[in-house]
């Protein structure tokens, strides 16, 4: 009986290890290394403002000489940011060359956060476009990895219009609340009906019985006026 529980997942393992290497036979880079910039694709900011562009870089095969470097494209320019390298697992990204002194790179790739994030300082309009972050692999045939974000430069930070979630919630919290209020009367209502019927049943019951015992009593009378006669 254990032996069928354990029967499963070890086929399940073979099935997976064997799926794996056939992916891995057929695309032997796409499981290799992948570079992301998070969840959000498009980052608003305000001019005058740091703004943190994210970018990491994750490989499950390992990196040596590994480049990396941001571009930027709007639409007047297409231009190199800043260009590095990094050795190995164990040694911080080295900057080869950084064009623009109000972008830094943050950031670490030490314990494991293969981290190549930068920062932009003192925003300025002209700083709205499209960042690549991009990785070169020598360990994989230089193959290239690429993610890109979009910056926003406003004067300020609209805030967000709350009134439509507002109205929802007014409305389901509206409907929610008639509904137990609803409820509640309804009970109310069906205990009040309970409690006349019962009374009424309690009447009848009363009445039934003050005739049964009067008709009790005047029968036992009538006998007990017979019983003295004997
Ligand atoms: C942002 O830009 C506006 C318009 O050019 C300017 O008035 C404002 O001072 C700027 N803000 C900062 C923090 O530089
Ligand atoms: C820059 O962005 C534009 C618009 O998305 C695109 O057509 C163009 O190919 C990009 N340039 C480079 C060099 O990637
Ligand atoms: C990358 O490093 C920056 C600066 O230290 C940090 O703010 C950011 O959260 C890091 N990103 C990740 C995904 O660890």
């Amino acid at each position: 009986m254990p032996e069928a529980g354990y029967q499963v997942p070890a086929a399940a393992r073979w099935l997976g290890s064997g799926l794996l290497g056939i992916a891995l036979l057929l695309f032997p880079w796409s499981l290799a290394l992948e570079v992301s910039v998070g969840k959000a694709t498009t980052i608003t900011a305000v001019n005058g403002s740091d703004v943190l562009l994210p970018c990491t870089f994750s490989t499950c095969m390992g990196f040596e000489n590994l480049h990396f470097w941001w571009t930027f494209n709007s639409t007047e320019e297409y231009k190199n940011l800043l260009d590095g390298t990094v050795k190995n697992e164990k040694s911080e990204p080295k900057i080869r060359s950084n064009i623009d002194p109000r972008i830094e790179l943050a950031g670490s790739v030490k314990e494991k956060k293969n981290n190549i994030s930068i920062l932009i300082h003192f925003l300025e309009f002209s700083d709205k476009g499209k960042y690549t972050c991009r990785v070169k692999n020598p360990k994989e045939k230089n193959a290239q990895h690429e993610a890109t974000i979009s910056l926003i430069v406003v004067e300020k930070l609209v805030e967000v219009d709350n009134t439509v979630t507002i109205i929802i919630v007014s409305v389901v919290g509206g409907l929610i609340g008639f509904l137990i209020v609803f409820m509640l009367i309804k009970k109310f209502i069906t205990f009040i009906i309970k409690k006349t019927q019962e009374k009424k049943k309690e009447c009848l019951v009363n009445s039934s019985g003050n005739d049964n015992t009067e008709n009790g009593m005047a029968g036992s009378k009538a006998e007990q006026k017979a019983t003295p006669k004997l």
